[in-house]
């Protein structure tokens, strides 16, 4: 029988260079699009695909997403006491909408190092993982996309998406060759080998590892397996490399629109696009950005 996907887990650890001075003192994960947290944006996908269970690995100075997610008793009374009821239900929300813990990664020594912190609470069930950073907008939700795949062949399955050569450097890619999926081909690929971050000429093909994977737990012992990659630090793509010595390994091309939230470009336009599609700001957005003469 396959086992049902409940948990999800944030790595969330990262010192956030890209974005210095902002994340001097303040976590990446909680820069806003529009008025919501990075992370937010992941949690909401992760509830929305049917995973109650959130599991977030932190770091020194990350505390403002452990008090985002919890009961902000002070301000809740504020907003009662002002009678203001839609604020106030908003920030409950944001405190009702999970189930959270957490646990610390005290060095940042890479993603699949920051997976492997997750082993204990994970225990021995399939979980997604979640980048935060990888903001996607889609009609249905990109793990919810995956989870259908992995609920039909039991087994790991990565987000993958198309990108230009001349940005592949920046992701894992896949060697993968397509499979027919329920009648069409094109989407769904069964992966025969990947590399974190190749040079242009060096990667096997166009197709980029996008922050979102749901793994079986044999994931954490091909973690514990593998020596330091690229950066000194522990991969998760090569573990996922190694996992495939023994296990079939998926690659599904989502549908929606991906914002690499992480990049100051990426994070401009997922803020731009984001408020477009607002229906309390849109309107007057759009016609500010008419208004520009560019
Ligand atoms: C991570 C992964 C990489 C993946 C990317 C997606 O890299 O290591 O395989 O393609 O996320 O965003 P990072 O962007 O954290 O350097």
């Amino acid at each position: 029988m396959i086992q049902k996907v409940r948990k999800a887990v944030f790595p969330a650890a990262g010192l956030g260079t890209r974005f210095l001075p902002a994340t001097k003192a303040m976590p990446k994960e909680m820069l806003p699009l529009v008025d919501k947290p990075l992370i937010q944006y992941g949690v909401e996908e992760a509830l929305h695909s049917g995973m109650p269970n959130i599991i977030i690995v932190t770091g020194r100075g990350k505390s403002a997403i452990e008090d985002h997610f919890d009961v902000s008793f002070e301000l809740e009374r504020l907003l009662e006491s002002h009678n203001k009821k839609d604020l106030l239900n908003t920030v409950r929300a944001v405190s009702d909408m999970i189930d959270v813990s957490y646990i610390r990664q005290k060095e940042a020594l890479g993603l699949g190092h920051a997976v492997l912190r997750a082993k204990d609470l994970v225990a021995n069930e399939p979980f997604a993982v979640v980048l935060s950073d990888d903001v996607i907008d889609a009609e249905i939700p990109c793990l919810r996309q995956l989870l259908d795949i992995y609920e039909f062949y039991g087994s790991s399955v990565l987000a993958l998406m198309e990108v230009p050569k001349d940005s592949i450097s920046a992701y894992g890619v896949v060697d993968a060759e397509p499979v027919t999926h329920q009648g069409s081909t094109g989407k769904l690929f069964r992966i025969r080998n990947m590399v974190e971050k190749p040079k242009p000429e060096d990667a096997p093909s166009n197709l980029a590892i996008i922050g979102r994977y749901i793994l079986t737990p044999e994931i954490f012992k091909s973690i514990e397996s593998i020596e330091p990659g690229r950066g000194g630090e522990i991969q998760l793509t090569d573990a996922l490399k190694h996992l495939l010595r023994s296990r079939p390994v998926y690659g599904y091309k989502f549908e929606g629109n991906r914002y690499d939230a992480g990049d100051k470009l990426g994070f401009l336009t997922a803020t731009v696009e984001f408020a477009l599609q607002r229906h309390d700001l849109g309107g007057p957005f759009r016609q500010y950005l008419k208004s520009l003469k560019l």
